[in-house]
């Protein structure tokens, strides 16, 4: 069910086995890391062909990953998608990741409007959360850019010796503020 989709300079091709390396460049970046606090950085070529085998394989397929491709010279500049989708309650969890150079240069929020548009008319999903480091300030404005809202918090498992408080974040997508990030971003 999942396509390859385009924005105005973007492209989002569903990830493929060929992005291993690209995968493996990305979250070995220290600044994409910094404050991703579920998983360890990933570690070889070969440990990201095992997140792709993950995103393509594992069923049900709750999750999905595009690779965010520059159109105006097609490099691979991030990633963006979803997992833990709940079918039966139209819930889904959103995150995305951008390499550092092209930071602040509105590429996210352009990704994020397409798949979340993607999300509400063909995955019938209706809420989107985030789960965002409090102290990760792009992320939250980010968010909060695309309409989501402030919805609780909570405490990842511990990593490193530390327990990482995260604000959740929600986008409404039958409500006002999903929707219109939408439409407003195409
Ligand atoms: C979060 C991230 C993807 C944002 O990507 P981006 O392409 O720079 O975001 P955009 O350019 O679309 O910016 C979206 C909004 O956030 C704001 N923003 C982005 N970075 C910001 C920062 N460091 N400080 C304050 N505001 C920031 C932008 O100004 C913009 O709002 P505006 O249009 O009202 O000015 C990027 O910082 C990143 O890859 N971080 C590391 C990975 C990560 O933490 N992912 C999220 C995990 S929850």
């Amino acid at each position: 069910m999942f396509i390859d989709l385009e924005t105005e300079r973007l492209s989002l091709k569903c990830i493929g086995y060929d992005d291993a390396e690209f995968f493996y460049k990305q979250f070995s970046t220290d600044e994409v890391n910094q404050y991703l606090f579920d998983v360890e950085p990933c570690s070889s070529v070969e440990e990201a062909q095992k997140w792709i085998r993950f995103y393509l394989e594992s069923e049900p397929r709750n999750q999905h990953r595009w690779i965010i491709v520059l159109k105006e010279n097609g490099e691979k500049i991030g990633t963006c998608g979803f997992h833990c989708w709940n079918r039966e309650t139209g819930e889904i969890e959103m995150g995305y990741d951008l390499q550092p150079s092209y930071w602040r240069k509105g590429y996210t929020s352009e990704a994020l409007a397409a798949i979340m548009k993607f999300a509400a008319e063909k995955m019938k999903v209706k809420k989107i959360f985030a789960h965002i480091s409090v102290d990760n300030i792009a992320s939250i404005r980010t968010c909060e850019k695309m309409g989501f809202v402030k919805t609780g918090k909570q405490y990842y498992e511990e990593m490193h010796g530390k327990k990482y408080l995260h604000d959740i974040y929600c986008a409404d997508l039958e409500g006002h503020f999903g929707f219109i990030a939408c439409q407003n971003r195409e």
